[in-house]
């Protein structure tokens, strides 16, 4: 059964390479296999284990879904966005299970608190390459964790969210 998931998985993630491999320059192409290779050997990380904020440290999260409505969470310092939306069953796919190795938990960030956000380091650039519906503010929610300084972060999930600006955050 796991193996079976884990094979949909590569096979997911080997089409999405094929269809971006006009795209690609000799260099992240080979990136892009690196990847693949991760995939066959990262193990599965378990989801929706969220720590239970201490009174009074409640962090605040709002996610956009694709219809256009809002879900505002409280959760705790260190959560990551992935966990955050799967454990509330909105639509973040997390393919990879948060190894930075696909772009399923592409999201895009309330451009308000983009900058409060630690940069995306190089394995994170290589996979938002390939997220459909990029922007400036994109980010891999698995690689995106609650600190205070993102108390009130609105992020948005991207299929509603093509040429996404800021005033869709208003
Ligand atoms: S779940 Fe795959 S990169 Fe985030």
């Amino acid at each position: 059964m796991i193996r079976r998931s884990i094979s949909q998985i590569c096979r997911r993630s080997w089409s999405q390479i094929n269809r971006t491999n006009a795209a690609l320059s000799p260099r992240n192409h080979h990136r892009h296999l690196h990847h693949r290779y991760q995939l066959h050997t990262s193990s599965i990380l378990s989801h929706g284990h969220l720590h239970k904020p201490k009174p009074g440290e409640e962090l605040h999260v709002t996610f956009i879904t694709k219809d256009g409505k809002q879900h505002k969470y409280e959760v705790a310092e260190g959560d990551n966005i992935l966990d955050i939306a799967q454990a509330n069953n909105l639509d973040m796919e997390g393919a990879c299970g948060g190894s930075c190795a696909c772009s399923t938990c592409h999201i895009i960030v309330d451009p308000e608190y983009y900058d409060e956000i630690p940069e995306p380091d190089d394995d994170e650039n290589d996979m938002l390459d390939l997220a459909f519906g990029l922007t400036e503010t994109s980010r891999l929610g698995c690689q995106v964790k609650m600190t205070k300084e993102l108390d009130g972060l609105r992020v948005a999930l991207p299929a509603m969210t093509r040429n996404l600006q800021s005033k869709d955050f208003n």
